[in-house]
């Protein structure tokens, strides 16, 4: 059985989680749904980044020791994970102890093979990145991505020695062109190793938050070190026998922490001897309202208000829909309604709705049996197996607005076939058996829009499916759904309740 191991970055437990924690989770739950669906193994990890001189201070500010910090926020993260129908494999920890063991490995490795160096660290460093900044990558004197001023660090350190890994690194990157993705990201990258890579330091010894280095006692682990090893420790690299998930498939992550995945560490594996992930996406930023999300200025928009607009299916639907992956995109809850009103209610949910009802009125509410498929029907039919053939090719390249898309162009083909079609003017000349086809066709339609949607908007997906007479569930095989003629003749329908009801403001306003 093919394998499909896919994360998130783990992320910062300072806070409550957001829009921008949530756009990697759910894209990570969407392909882990989509590779379900074809058959797939898959496991997918997410959790906490708990370490560190960030963590450390905000434990502070709240008058808290770390570890009870961190503890009262995990809880916050699961919570919103559940609440977006986020279904996880594991939730990986890095104060957990098999996941300390497995940094202090990773340390082991790569002091015995001579790539770690003791020396003193001056320069730049942002606490919101956790990052060390060279001069000329500031701007105005400021962390790039923060804009808070950045600190001027002065200790002593060890070295890792990145320099040595930039032929291997050019290497990798000429032989696994889809190595980065998007395209422009690993361009990017390829440039900046071409510059040249410079040792970087890999321990802290000014503050006590992390994991003690094996070697010395005295410094602890930096923090992106320890974090990106959560992606073995989240399989049991240590403790496995043979290695079932690893390396990854996929590493899902912001574009802003592209270079600690795609050069820093396949480095740290180089240097360990461990095989290297397949391949790292980077996607774009949300902005709220064209400005750019921050705490401090009161723009951020966390998971319970991403909820409450017009619900999950409808927020998860639109963060996919609305931009390209990849690609920045901006979020405000106009567009969020805007989208759920035209494409989920309008398109979506009156195509269900009509469709339902006509089967109940015209089949005594049991999907008909087809005697006679004419050309039109027969073109419904070519342009569904056209669309789970492109959906599919869509999701392989991770692109799930092109998916989605696609999805939606098949969905007003249908809307257009009943318009043309007109089933009630065939029930009024009493042409049943023109009408059941029509009928059968449209319902036809439908389940394979829910099987393509379900990885998006779960809830709706089982939703029609359980309005088909279908259980989503027991039959979620792609292979065995995604073909054409699955609805079985006498099958009892049931209208459900409107999918997406409109928000009277918009709809009047
Ligand atoms: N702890 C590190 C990751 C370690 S992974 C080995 C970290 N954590 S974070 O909590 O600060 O951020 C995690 C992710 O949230 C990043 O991928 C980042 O790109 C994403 N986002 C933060 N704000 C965002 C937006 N406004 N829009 C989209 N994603 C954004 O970095």
């Amino acid at each position: 059985m093919k394998k499909f191991y896919v994360t998130t970055p783990i992320y910062y437990p300072n806070d409550i989680p957001h829009i921008g924690h949530a756009y990697t989770t759910i894209a990570a739950d969407i392909l882990t749904r989509w590779h379900r669906l074809m058959g797939e193994e898959v496991f997918f990890l997410t959790g906490t980044d708990e370490h560190g001189k960030k963590i450390e201070t905000a434990a502070v500010q709240n008058n808290k020791e770390p570890k009870e910090f961190v503890d009262s926020l995990i809880p916050k993260f699961k919570e919103a994970w559940e609440k977006l129908n986020i279904k996880y494999d594991r939730f990986i920890r890095t104060t957990e102890d098999a996941h300390k063991e497995m940094v202090r490995y990773m340390y082991e490795q790569s002091w015995e093979k001579g790539d770690i160096y003791k020396g003193f660290y001056e320069g730049l460093y942002c606490t919101g990145c956790e990052a060390y900044y060279q001069e000329k990558e500031l701007s105005e004197g400021c962390c790039p991505i923060h804009k808070t001023k950045v600190e001027h660090l002065k200790e002593e350190s060890y070295f890792f020695k990145l320099s040595a890994y930039r032929d291997r690194l050019l290497e990798h990157f000429e032989k696994k062109k889809d190595f980065v993705r998007p395209e422009s990201r690993y361009n990017e990258i390829l440039y900046r190793i071409k510059e040249g890579l410079n040792d970087f330091s890999i321990s802290r010894n000014s503050f006590k938050w992390g994991i003690e280095l094996p070697f010395d006692k005295e410094h602890i682990a930096y923090v992106w070190f320890d974090a990106l090893t959560n992606y073995l420790s989240g399989v049991d690299y240590l403790a496995a026998k043979e290695q079932k998930y690893w390396p990854a498939d996929l590493h899902l992550v912001g574009k802003d922490i592209i270079w600690f995945h795609s050069v820093i560490w396949p480095a740290m594996l180089m240097s360990a001897g461990i095989p290297l992930p397949k391949k790292i996406f980077a996607h774009g930023w949300w902005t709220f309202n064209k400005e750019k999300i921050s705490k401090s200025r009161g723009k951020v928009i966390n998971v319970d208000e991403l909820i409450s607009i017009a619900g999950v299916d409808a927020a998860r639907y639109f963060l996919f829909a609305e931009t390209t992956f990849g690609q920045d995109g901006d979020f405000s809850t106009e567009a969020l309604l805007r989208r759920r009103d035209s494409d989920l209610a309008n398109e979506l949910g009156n195509l269900v709705s009509r469709a339902l009802t006509m089967c109940e009125k015209y089949c005594a509410g049991k999907t008909p049996l087809v005697s006679n498929v004419d050309t039109e029907a027969l073109v419904i039919k070519q342009a569904a197996l056209n669309t789970v053939k492109k959906t599919g090719k869509c999701m392989e390249e991770i692109d799930f607005s092109g998916a989605l898309n696609t999805v939606w162009l098949f969905i007003k083909l249908l809307n257009q076939y009943i318009e043309k079609t007109a089933p009630w003017t065939l029930a009024k000349n009493n042409e049943k058996e023109k009408l059941e086809a029509v009928i059968y066709t449209v319902l036809e339609g439908i389940r394979l829009v829910a099987v393509l949607l379900s990885p998006f908007i779960p809830e709706t997906a089982e939703k029609i499916m359980n309005q088909l007479g279908q259980d989503l569930k027991a039959a979620h095989l792609f292979i065995e759904t995604a073909k054409w003629g699955c609805l079985q003749p006498g099958t009892f329908v049931k209208k459900g309740a409107i999918l997406f009801p409109k928000d009277p403001k918009i709809k009047d306003g």
